[in-house]
């Protein structure tokens, strides 16, 4: 019996589970199912990846704390896992005391190998907030196209990533204030140290040759860069305990949940944790999509190697699912929530029909609606549950015949490719093991339509040959319906009740029933019913964002950052030229009850002194005094246009008196 440990990758707490997910979680339980079916003692850990700065984002617009918001998704990713049959041995979080003990002392063994450094990195600091800036707090104008209010790492409008720092005109999103570059100091793990043992890992058969070839020519061909794991404070996530005020990242915790997981389940279940993490004799199995690769196979095996960790035995990568052939998408309805499926579709269905997909090779897999529905009816429907449903019925009071019966060697010819089967679940050919799955049932319901059991049951004198049918017939379903049990742990339970025999083991397909009684059948699985996929499609259509206006608006304020801003009806007592100054107007501003400010104003270009003189204008009357060339200017002039002679200054109606508000 093998020992083996099997992870997916911890799902983001700041998010919901949905289609694309799932392609992962289902894999992986299909796979430990399997495992367990054939009698290895495998467990799967999972948990939510809690830390890090989009956590904090959600919290604060949400005005709760990251620890409820964490708590609430849990709840709910476990809601939806289980909604799928996903059964996790134990489903923790990174943000537990285990997983912080694991942290530390997989940290220990950094610090004790020489492998941590530090090093001076240039970040933007919000002054008025006091504290360094993630990118994701910091937007401003794309350095390459020049599109204004643009995240702080990477531009939505052409792509072009870059740092914050070089973002023009950058603003914290924290405080509307113009952050500045500050020196901060990060602590960097140095992997390069390990780069020996990660050029012999990485080629030694446990990665898909591809992310091996991969990772040989386009990283481990130079040397390894160093890995920023600190930042500073706030952030959500652990303290380093040797560096107060600086915290792991999130992706040096994360994969250390899979451990810290295990450690909660170990402490609780009275399990020991070295023979599950420790030990030879335990194989571990991590499943991951292709874009975090990186993590898994330099970073993850590098912290594992020099701590002491068992390194992963194999790393099962797969690719995205599209949807009708393209990116899931929120306005076409495709981007589906776990939970919303649910609402209108079987969970088997899916289950079925990604397992028909998934191959171990990395590339995508399209879920076309049409097919998704083809599949479940005709092959799973159709050729598998049918040949219960046709025939348990006829054999509800007499049972399975005493002996079994001659059926032309389907029996064994299925019992024949147990191994096949078995070797494709284990290299995670699922479309393999169903195709062959289904090639059986493709040779078993010729044979039952030949023998026609409704016309035999017309025919009293032919009850036996009747009793025989069916007899063969549900012993085929039984072997199917156990090959596919890792896919559809249900169908197995349905036709394990329906020959009232303990749930099935793999090698049960070897041994026909025979004599034994037959329940009454009931529905195993309806058919998919495509309007339910509509609407589970219209259900999942979110509006398009309105698109963004062509004005190139400023960043969008609330109204009480608006509400700072007092603006008053002023009259203009006195302009006059500044002799040395270009632009600049010296305008001297009455706001009534003899109160006036001197402002100065650059509208020269479009209007003469005299012009002014006596006129009612709108001015900033709250603007922090600045100290110009000429003079103090005491507040701000509210003008439209583009500049040069096209300058408008603006004016109240008549009626309007000097001193009141414009709100
Ligand atoms: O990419 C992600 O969704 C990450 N939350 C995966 C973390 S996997 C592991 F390292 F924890
Ligand atoms: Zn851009």
């Amino acid at each position: 019996m093998r020992r083996i440990l099997v992870t997916s990758a911890l799902p983001y707490a700041n998010g919901p589970i949905h289609l694309g997910h799932l392609v992962e979680y289902l894999q992986t339980d299909i796979w430990t199912r399997f495992q367990k079916l054939r009698g290895n003692n495998a467990i799967y850990i999972c948990a939510d990846d809690t830390h890090g700065t989009a956590i904090t984002i959600r919290a604060n617009q949400e005005g709760r704390t990251e620890e409820e918001v964490i708590a609430e998704m849990s709840a709910a990713h476990q809601r939806d896992f289980s909604g799928f049959g996903i059964d996790f041995t134990h489903y923790g979080s990174t943000n537990s005391e285990p997983c912080r003990e694991v942290c530390e002392e997989i940290w220990a063994a950094l610090r004790a190998k020489g492998m941590v450094i530090e090093k001076d990195v240039e970040q933007l600091f919000d002054i008025e907030k006091g504290q360094f800036l993630a990118d994701r707090f910091v937007r401003g104008t794309c350095p390459n196209c020049k599109k204004n209010d643009q995240p702080g790492d990477n531009c939505g409008s052409c792509g072009q990533t870059y740092t914050p720092a070089e973002l023009i005109d950058p603003i914290s999103t924290l405080s509307g204030t113009k952050p500045e570059i500050r020196t901060a100091k990060h602590l960097f793990v140095q992997i390069e140290q390990l780069h020996h043992f990660l050029d012999e890992w990485t080629q030694s058969g446990t990665l898909p040759k591809e992310s091996a070839n991969y990772l040989k020519n386009y990283f481990l061909h130079e040397p390894l860069r160093d890995w920023d794991i600190s930042r500073p404070a706030p952030y959500f996530g652990f303290e380093i305990p040797d560096s107060p005020g600086n915290y792991w990242y999130v992706w040096f915790d994360a994969p250390v949940g899979y451990i810290g997981t295990t450690k909660e389940w170990c402490d609780r279940e009275g399990e020991d944790f070295t023979s599950w993490w420790k030990s030879p004799d335990t194989e571990i199995h991590h499943f991951i999509g292709k874009d975090i690769q990186y993590f898994h196979t330099l970073f993850w095996p590098a912290m594992l190697n020099a701590s002491g960790y068992t390194l992963p035995t194999k790393v099962h990568i797969h690719g995205f699912l599209t949807v009708d052939g393209e990116k899931m998408s929120k306005s076409k309805g495709t981007f589906v929530k776990a939970e919303t499926y649910l609402k209108h579709l079987d969970p088997a269905y899916l289950r079925y029909f990604y397992a028909s997909k998934l191959s171990a090779k990395i590339t995508d897999i399209d879920m076309n609606l049409e097919e998704f529905a083809m599949k479940v009816n005709a092959d799973l429907i159709g050729k598998v549950v049918n040949l219960a449903s046709r025939t348990a019925r006829f054999v509800k009071d007499v049972g399975l015949s005493e002996t079994y019966p001659e059926d032309d060697g389907l029996f064994a010819a299925a019992a024949g490719a147990s191994d096949e089967i078995a070797a494709a679940y284990e290299a995670g050919d699922f479309a393999r093991a169903t195709r062959i799955i289904l090639a059986l049932a493709d040779k078993a319901n010729p044979f039952v339509e030949m023998r026609a059991p409704w016309e035999l049951k017309k025919n009293p004198e032919k009850a036996q040959e009747l009793q025989d049918v069916c007899t063969i017939a549900l012993n085929l379903f039984r072997q199917l319906s156990i090959y596919l049990a890792p896919v559809l742990p249900g169908l197995a339970e349905g036709a394990a009740a329906l020959l009232g025999t303990e749930p099935a083991k793999w090698d049960d397909v070897k041994t026909p029933l025979t004599g034994s009684p037959v329940n009454k059948f009931k529905h195993l699985m309806q058919r998919v019913d495509p309007a339910k996929v509509t609407k589970m499609i219209e259900e999942s259509r979110e509006e398009a964002p309105a698109p963004k206006s062509s004005l190139d608006l400023a960043p969008e304020i609330t109204f009480d950052d608006f509400s700072k801003i007092d603006l008053r009806v002023a009259e203009v007592i006195k302009a006059e030229h500044i002799p040395e100054a270009d632009k600049l107007l010296k305008l001297t501003l009455g706001l009534g009850e003899g109160e006036t400010r001197n402002v100065f104003a650059g509208i020269k270009s479009a209007y003469k002194p005299e012009d002014l003189n006596g006129r009612l204008v709108v001015m900033v009357a709250n603007l922090a005094p600045r100290k110009m060339k000429f003079g103090i200017s005491e507040g701000m002039v509210i003008a439209a246009g583009p500049g040069k002679d096209e300058i408008y200054v603006l004016s109240p109606d008549s009626g309007a008196k000097p001193g009141q508000r414009v709100s």
